[in-house]
């Protein structure tokens, strides 16, 4: 298991590891968190790819940048900008381009996935891990999320990258589950406002797709 100690609490960790190992993330790599918010994730990344590699932690509110620089501050590998993914420009092309929790949020999905592809250099990566918010369950009652704009995006993530032109190497889905006292309720309730107290609790399943930029060669090739 990939060593993602700065996420040790994070009810979703695991979807988050299992991507991150299958693409044998390591030390030099370029890496790019879009929706980064307080930077957990970025830090996570910074730690695998290390003082050679990159990692450009973007958020659209400004505030975000200065809480990653503080989460980051031991990490100069970490470069926060303001920036919204709609409009997504790096310096340069990077191996990885991540977002998890971020195009429910975002006014068109399918724009933001397409900036990220088109970050991503020929055979580079991008990874999106979108939940579909109606699928969780609380007491067995679906969850909503009102503030969203498109709660149950995760439902259709692996055609947002496919029609960005990513190959799809890999998509599942996630869900974290629990009852009584633990991670899953204080998640639940740090969303919601409310303790599920006994009832049994699905969290939103987190749909990851592992999307694949067909190399230099195979780009040339299809056209
Ligand atoms: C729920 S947080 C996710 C934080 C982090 N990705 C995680 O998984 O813990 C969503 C973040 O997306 C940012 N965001 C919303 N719309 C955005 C946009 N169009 N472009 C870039 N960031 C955006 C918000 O400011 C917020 O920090």
């Amino acid at each position: 298991m990939s060593d993602l100690t700065g996420l040790r609490d994070d009810v979703y960790r695991r979807p988050l590891a299992t991507a991150l190992e299958r693409l044998g993330l390591g030390p030099g790599w370029r890496c790019l968190d879009v929706g980064a918010g307080g930077g957990d994730v970025s830090v996570a990344l910074a730690e695998m790819v290390g003082h050679e590699g990159r990692v450009y932690a973007v958020d659209s509110d400004p505030l975000a940048r200065d809480e990653v620089a503080r989460t980051a501050a031991a990490h100069t590998q970490v470069i926060a900008l303001t920036q919204a993914g709609e409009d997504l420009i790096l310096p340069e092309q990077v191996d990885l381009a991540f977002c998890r929790f971020l195009l429910l949020h975002v006014r068109d999905p399918a724009v933001v996935v397409r900036r990220m592809a088109a970050v991503v250099r020929p055979g580079g990566w991008v990874v999106a891990q979108e939940p579909i918010t109606s699928a969780g369950r609380v007491a067995g009652m679906p969850l909503s999320m009102p503030d969203a704009r498109h709660p149950d995006i995760g439902a259709l993530l692996p055609s947002l990258v496919r029609e960005a032109g990513l190959d799809v190497i890999d998509a599942w889905a996630e869900a974290p589950a629990g009852v009584g006292e633990g991670p899953v309720a204080r998640y639940l309730e740090s969303l919601t406002g409310v303790d599920p107290e006994e009832d049994p609790v699905v969290l939103p399943p987190l749909v990851t797709v592992i999307g694949r930029r067909p190399s230099a060669g195979s780009e040339a090739a299809s056209q």
